[in-house]
């Protein structure tokens, strides 16, 4: 047990320090950086009169170029026909430039160039938003203006006194999923590595548990349904998100050529988006109407999603069972990883769907709220979408499908089913319950047609696929995650 804690701390310790460390922050001029130079900065031109605006960019020091009519007077090496970007490295990382057709002189009209805080600028905070963005995002508002163009790394120490939500906001996401990585990852090896250990050691044994056929209804037409929308929701997002997220590459252009382009893919996005947001909600009625419609304890009880003490005793138990030194834990209807992964989508969905709904359009958000909520947004929702596939692609199918006692697919949560061999082995505890209470005979039902069997499992197996395509491309197309 000492040991897995081990190696727990030392891999979220590294996580976090490769997070950290990666990418480093490229400055539009290197050797003009020491903020604490007050012949290059000045200090914060920003007054905040709330604590919302306290949070928001613009807090760090101001480079003193930045106030004069002409930037580059001082630049020795300076003329106009030379490439912004020969100098002014790293200020292409931003998403307008990267994915859209837009150059410099687009926002920094004015020639010569004008430093960002006067107010000769087109791109000048106060009137940026009409001068500048409103050219293309039609209506754009004065709450438009604060959103940060040109992001530095989140994570950065820069962001962290410029920025303090963004990098706030980050940080607690990042902490979060590299916390679930961080016990997932090595939790289902050393599971895998115990399930294919017994197996190799009972292959002779005869596997009883196909032809015999008692099947015990374990999920209901409702629930079916909603995994089902689930699936095609969350693959529909992942494949669009992904393809949006790589646009730059060769796999994020593959991915948006069934779309027709990225704007197609976007739209997808957004569409199927507000789906599964409509569904989330329609199943928080139904979890409310169950919920308020049974008996006193039933919250707490077996028959519940809700954790209790006993999922966290299970959780150890479980472990101490993957070292051999105890059973293996007896499971009533729900398994502690079933409902980790029930919540687990749950939070998920209530991160993103915020998140998305706030980036759905920009110009309705920015009326009401500060532009740089969308910066903050855009990143949270990345992370948490990252999370998302990773713990569904790499840990949900391993337990649904890649560990050889549910090899190649369970799919009990297609046809509603399970055989009565298989429940007695992974929940005897619910079975058991249902023997004395007398309900097992009216759960038992009859094997649905062949056809319909096999159409589960190829759907099923096909969306297994899909998510390892994704995974695998994701990781050998890695791109610079910080636009
Ligand atoms: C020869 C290198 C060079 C080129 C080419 C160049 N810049 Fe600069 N730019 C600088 C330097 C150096 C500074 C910082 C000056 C200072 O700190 O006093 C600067 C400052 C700026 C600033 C103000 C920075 C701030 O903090 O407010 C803006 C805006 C800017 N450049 C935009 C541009 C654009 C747009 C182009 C292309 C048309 C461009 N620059 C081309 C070197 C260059
Ligand atoms: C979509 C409009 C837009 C485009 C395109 C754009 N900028 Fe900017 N730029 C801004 C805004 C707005 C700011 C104010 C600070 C911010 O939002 O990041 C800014 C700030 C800057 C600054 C001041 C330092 C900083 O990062 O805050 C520099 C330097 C700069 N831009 C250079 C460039 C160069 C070089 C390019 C081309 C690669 C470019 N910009 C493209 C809008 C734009
Ligand atoms: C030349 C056209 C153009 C200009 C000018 C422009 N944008 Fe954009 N902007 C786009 C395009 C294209 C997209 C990406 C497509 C989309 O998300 O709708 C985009 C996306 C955005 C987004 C959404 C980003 C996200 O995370 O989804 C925000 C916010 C935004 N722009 C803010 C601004 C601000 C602020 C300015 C002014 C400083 C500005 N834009 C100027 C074309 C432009």
């Amino acid at each position: 047990m000492l040991i897995f804690f081990r190696i727990y701390l030392s891999a979220l310790i590294l996580f976090l320090g490769m997070m950290m460390a990666s990418p480093t922050v490229v400055s539009a001029d290197k050797g003009f950086d020491d903020p604490n130079n007050p012949e290059l900065f000045i200090p914060s031109q920003k007054t905040n009169s709330n604590w919302l605006e306290a949070i928001g960019p613009g807090q760090g020091p101001v480079r003193r170029s930045s106030t004069k009519s002409d930037v580059h007077e001082d630049v020795a090496s300076f003329y106009h026909a030379r490439y912004c970007l020969s100098c002014h490295e790293g200020q292409q990382n931003n998403l307008h430039y990267a994915r859209t057709e837009l150059i410099c002189r687009d926002c920094h009209v004015s020639k010569p160039v004008a430093g960002i805080q006067n107010p000769i600028a087109a791109a000048y905070e106060d009137h940026r938003h009409e001068k500048v963005c409103a050219k293309c995002h039609e209506g754009a508002g004065a709450g438009m203006g604060s959103y940060v163009v040109h992001e530095r790394p989140p994570w950065s120490e820069y962001t962290r006194n410029d920025f303090p939500a963004l990098y706030w906001a980050t940080v607690l996401m990042l902490l979060l999923a590299g916390s679930v990585f961080v016990f997932f990852m090595p939790y289902t090896t050393v599971w895998a590595w115990r399930e294919i250990k017994h197996h190799f050691h009972n292959r002779h044994v005869k596997n009883t548990s196909s032809a015999s056929g008692t099947l015990v209804e374990r999920f209901t037409r409702s629930e079916r349904w909603m995994h089902t929308i689930l699936i095609i929701c969350f693959m529909a997002l992942s494949v669009t998100g992904v393809a949006w997220m790589y646009i730059e590459t060769a796999f994020g252009k593959a991915l948006v050529a069934p779309f027709g382009g990225a704007d197609g893919a976007v739209w997808v996005h957004r569409v199927f988006g507000l789906i599964l947001i409509t569904v989330f909600a329609i199943h928080i009625v139904y979890m409310i109407r169950s919920a308020l419609g049974r008996k006193k304890g039933h919250l707490t009880g077996p028959d519940s999603l809700v954790w209790t003490w006993r999922d966290f005793k299970a959780v150890h138990q479980h472990m101490a069972w993957l070292f051999g030194r105890r059973q293996h834990p007896v499971f009533d209807r729900w398994s502690w990883w079933q409902k980790f992964d029930y919540w687990a989508v749950w939070w998920g969905l209530v991160i993103v769907g915020t998140t998305g709904l706030l980036m759905f359009d920009s110009v309705v958000t920015t009326s009401v709220l500060p532009g740089w909520i969308m910066n903050v947004a855009r990143w949270v929702h990345k992370i948490e979408a990252i999370l998302a596939m990773a713990h569904i692609f790499v840990v949900h199918f391993f337990i649904e499908s890649y560990r050889p006692s549910a090899f190649p697919l369970n799919a009990h949560i297609f046809h509603g089913a399970a055989e009565l061999e298989a429940l007695e082995k992974e929940h005897p505890a619910w079975v058991e319950r249902m023997r004395e209470e007398g309900k097992l005979e009216e759960r038992i039902i009859k094997q649905p047609p062949k056809a319909v069997q096999f159409a589960f499992f190829g759907f099923g197996l096909a969306m297994v696929a899909l998510g390892l395509l994704l995974l695998v491309g994701m990781m050998v197309y890695a791109v610079d995650l910080s636009l």
